[in-house]
């Protein structure tokens, strides 16, 4: 199946009898914004009831979904109550309505959604000061359409897989503008370990990173769910590549997906490593953990080689999100080498991240790419199943355990069949 979106039959319908207080708001909706000539007429008709729109009944299918089960009126859903980098303290889990989608929109059921380092500096408001709690948290997901507006349904249809990047992901239903949906061939989870990880890695090693043939590449944090994508990416570059590590199991991982270097920092000092076997410097870093480990970075550099400060992980859960660095003297170390440093945030290469989806997608498919996903099956209560595992899949991921892109699965029980 192609990337493009799948032609849709789908319309519109905001009534069903098995959620008759859906179609009572969607109807108190329309009437509130279409009084019209008619509504006094449908109110004097059913003696004072509101009147029974057009399309509701012979469209009431678009309020199941595709295996016949009708939507909950309520779900569950993760909430930042209080701003913290501690995700457990920050983080509560709430019952609250099943959302409506508006007419532009998708009303998506999540199968899996994507754990990220950030989804703690973001119940910290690092991303925006001025939001105050409460507020939804997680980034990331992929699920079944379930319902949807009129207009969304020109390209949309129930049933239709879609993945999609935005707040409030940590959440069994959410509501997805059907412009920012993402149509993907399956609901696999590999996908979605592309939509952050993957395209992260691929822009900004396409955009800043400069890669040819022969040079050598530093990936830090690199069995990780961004590093994984920039040391395969950089493989396809013919460069050489190093990767950092934690332990032997993530160093084999790495040997698997073509590094030439896997280099774990619990045995062997990665400056030592890097001096002794890359004497020119490294020409490109591809740094994500910040601290003492951009440091050793930066003494690494080759002349005119380049650092993309990707992320600075070992801050993440200090009160500052900071770790102390050497940057006084960067300056200097930057100009004896002509070497640069630039940052790079997915959120402002937005532009780019159609066309680095598509090409992702394509890779996966065609098994030109490997995306790792870790369900936590090795994690202390095996494997993250459902909203309440999120706080799990998080301590895991700064235990530095996952191998790959940590997935939460989000399984539904059918509650009713018509
Ligand atoms: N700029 C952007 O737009 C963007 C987008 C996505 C991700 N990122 C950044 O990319 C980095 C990786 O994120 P991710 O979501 O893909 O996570 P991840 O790499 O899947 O997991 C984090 C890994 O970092 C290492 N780690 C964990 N805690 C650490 C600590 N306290 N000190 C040092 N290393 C630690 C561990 O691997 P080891 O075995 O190597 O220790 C761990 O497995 C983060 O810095 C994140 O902010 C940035």
């Amino acid at each position: 199946m192609s990337w493009t979106a799948r032609a849709s039959g789908g319309l519109a319908s905001w009534a069903t009898p098995r959620r008759p207080w859906l179609a009572w708001r969607r109807r108190q909706q329309q009437q509130q914004l279409r009084p019209g000539p008619l509504a006094s007429l449908g109110r004097l008709c059913l003696g004072g009831a509101w009147p029974r729109p057009i399309v509701d009944m012979s469209y009431s299918r678009h309020f199941l979904d595709f295996q016949g089960s009708s939507i909950p009126t309520s779900m569950k859903k993760l909430v930042a109550t209080k701003l913290s980098s501690n995700f457990r303290e920050a983080v509560t889990l709430r019952h609250v309505p099943v959302p409506l989608p508006g007419d532009h929109d998708l009303l998506v059921r999540n199968r899996f959604v994507g754990i990220n380092a950030s989804d703690i500096n973001f119940s910290a408001g690092r991303y925006d000061t001025s939001v105050k709690p409460p507020f939804d948290v997680g980034f990331e997901g992929m699920g079944e359409v379930v319902a949807l507006g009129l207009s969304a349904s020109a390209k949309y249809t129930v049933g239709q897989p879609v993945s999609y990047f935005r707040p409030g992901a940590f959440a069994e239903y959410i509501v997805v503008p059907a412009k920012e949906a993402i149509p993907i061939p399956t609901v696999k989870p590999e996908f979605l370990s592309l939509l952050v990880s993957g395209a992260t890695a691929y822009i900004s090693l396409k955009e800043l990173g400069e890669l040819s043939e022969g040079k050598t590449v530093l990936v830090t944090a690199a069995a990780g769910g961004t590093g994984q994508f920039a040391v395969q990416l950089a493989k396809k570059a013919k460069c050489h590549v190093l990767g950092t590590c934690s332990s032997d199991e993530k160093s084999g991982f790495l040997k698997s997906i073509g590094c030439d270097r896997p280099i774990n920092y619990k045995i062997e000092h990665v400056a030592d490593v890097l001096k002794k076997e890359c004497p020119k410097g490294v020409d490109v870093v591809y740094e994500s953990v910040g601290g003492k480990m951009f440091d050793l970075a930066i003494n690494s550099l080759a002349t005119k080689g380049r650092l993309i400060i990707i992320g600075f992980i070992s801050g993440y859960q200090t009160p500052t999100g900071l770790q102390p660095s050497n940057v006084e003297i960067l300056p200097a170390k930057l100009l004896r080498k002509s070497a640069s440093i630039r940052g790079f945030f997915l959120l402002h290469y937005i532009s780019e991240y159609q066309a680095a989806m598509k090409h992702l997608v394509e890779m996966c498919e065609n098994k030109e790419l490997t995306c790792e996903v870790d369900f936590g099956d090795m994690s202390p209560e095996g494997k993250f199943t459902g909203l309440e595992s999120v706080f799990r899949a998080i301590d895991y991921m700064y235990m530095g355990k996952n191998i790959g892109k940590i997935v939460v699965e989000l399984p539904h029980s059918v509650n009713s069949k018509l």
